[in-house]
């Protein structure tokens, strides 16, 4: 099962549900591997120093002739490793322009990859760029953080858009895993009414878990911790656990 974490629009939760999501999943003995597919490399910070990382998601795209554990990284979590990204991801795009096969990097990488892991989960920039499809190509399916504020399904046409496209063509098998409410705010009747209207849209699809707003979940990538052994009790720590295990039903 490979799983992109995607939304074009920024700061909805993209990073924080690919950390704790594969975390959680590797708690649960699964083998996991996270690819950080953000130029910003927050899901890396989360999990390792980046001082450390030699080859990273840059090199996965291009140095196709390297192994491709040359690129890939443990966790301090059991079961967890990583395939960490750097700012030289930012120049992946203008470096394929005149590849007329790009969007079918990662997939024909991952194939290699796959057998030695139960779940890869990809964590993507806010961008619908040449990345983010090269990560809806290789998945099998896509979660779409939303987050529960005004404004929050704008550019989710533009998403539901370019997840057809790709399905049309390079990966017909691609599906909409579910749609995650997020930075929710129980206090608020827009957060209500807002979390409303995601379910009418999106119907089933929407995760039951609900991801509140916690300071906790804000607190742990400082920590270079994910929520369960940074704050085990936490609101954030029950909810992603709680998601994980939807998630599984789901796949
Ligand atoms: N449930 C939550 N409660 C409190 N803070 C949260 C929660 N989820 C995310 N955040 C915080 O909100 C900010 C944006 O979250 P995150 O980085 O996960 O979003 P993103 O979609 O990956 O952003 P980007 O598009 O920039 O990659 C971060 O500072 C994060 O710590
Ligand atoms: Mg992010």
């Amino acid at each position: 099962m490979i799983t992109v974490i995607a939304n074009q629009k920024g700061g909805v939760g993209k990073t924080t549900t690919a950390i704790n999501l594969s975390a959680a999943a590797a708690l649960k003995g699964k083998r996991v591997l996270l690819i950080d597919l953000d130029p910003q490399g927050n899901s890396s910070l989360s999990f390792i120093d980046p001082l450390t990382i030699e080859n990273s998601a840059f090199e996965l795209f291009t140095e196709v002739s390297q192994p491709w554990e040359s690129c890939v990284y443990k966790t301090n979590v059991k079961k967890l490793d990583i395939v960490p990204s750097k700012i030289n991801l930012a120049k992946l795009e203008p470096k394929l322009v005149s590849d007329f096969e790009a969007i079918y990097r990662l997939r024909d990488r991952i194939e290699d990859i796959k057998p030695h892991y139960d779940h890869i989960f990809i964590d993507t920039p806010p961008t619908l760029g040449l990345i983010t499809v090269n990560a809806l190509v290789a998945a099998t399916h896509v979660l779409i953080p939303i987050q529960s504020s005004y404004f929050a399904l704008e550019g989710t046409d533009d998403l539901l858009e370019t997840i057809e496209k790709v399905r049309t063509r390079p990966n017909p098998d691609l599906e909409i895993l579910g749609v995650l409410v997020t930075l929710f705010d129980s206090r608020t009747a827009l957060s209500r009414d807002v979390e409303e209207h995601i379910r009418k849209v999106f119907g089933d699809k929407t995760f039951k878990t609900i991801i509140r707003r916690s300071v906790r979940l804000e607190e742990s990538p400082a920590h270079k911790q994910p929520i369960f052994t940074y704050a085990p009790t936490s609101s954030g720590s029950e909810e992603y656990k709680k998601l994980c295990s939807e998630v599984f039903k789901r796949a």
